[in-house]
């Protein structure tokens, strides 16, 4: 029952409430950014499509941090959460700042990045549910560098914060690894990566 409120908590607070980060937004020392109205409109749909990454993976280690019953297991997936409540809360500011807005389908997003979490932890078991967390992780990253390559280059702001959180993406793969991750089957990985896709490019615009 505790369990089940936390994660109801979790969920509100991802999709209505204001995420505090724990590290301050990560900033570049070179001068203002140069935007015209086309590039903060791309950028702006960018971060959309982050900060839509972000809400899923507050769904998915909720899910993944119910369904194990290691408390050790727990522990690990509560940190990586709120190391990405630091990313929830940069991209959710940077969208602010770019004047657009966020998903308007994040409830729906939130909703199905849980149930598949839940559905690897409790089906899966807790290897399998690591396994989940290195590929979730790694194609994160591998799109996030996408995105450094395609934001405009004078938006150092949101370029700032999309290399950190492809860092610490790349660092939640290994540390999940480390914990005893099995590697996911090869269909597994590409029905993820076409999920993914989906997710990208519905967000790109809703
Ligand atoms: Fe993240
Ligand atoms: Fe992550």
């Amino acid at each position: 029952m505790d369990a089940l409120l936390t994660a109801a908590d979790n969920a509100l607070r991802t999709l209505f409430g204001v995420p505090r980060a724990s590290r301050p937004c990560p900033t570049v020392p070179d001068g203002p950014d140069h935007l015209d109205p086309q590039q903060t409109r791309l950028a702006g749909a960018l971060m959309r499509v982050n900060h839509v990454g972000e809400i899923c993976a507050q769904a998915l280690y909720a899910s993944q941090a119910l369904a194990t019953a290691d408390p050790a297991l727990r522990a690990h997936f509560e940190a990586a959460a709120r190391e990405e409540t630091d990313h929830l809360a940069w991209t959710r500011t940077r969208l602010d700042e770019l004047g657009a807005r966020p998903s308007l389908l994040n409830p729906l997003w939130y909703a199905g990045a849980f149930g598949i979490g839940l559905l690897a932890g409790r089906l899966g078991g807790d290897r399998l549910s690591l396994g989940f967390v290195v590929e979730t992780e790694r194609q994160v990253e591998a799109h996030l560098d996408s995105h450094l390559e395609r934001l405009p280059a004078g938006d150092q702001a949101s370029l700032a914060i999309v290399a950190q959180m492809r860092d610490d993406e790349a660092r939640h793969a290994h540390e999940a690894e480390a914990a005893g991750a099995m590697p996911m089957p090869t269909p597994v990985k590409q029905v993820m990566r076409a999920a993914a896709r989906i997710m990208t490019v519905t967000a790109h615009r809703i």
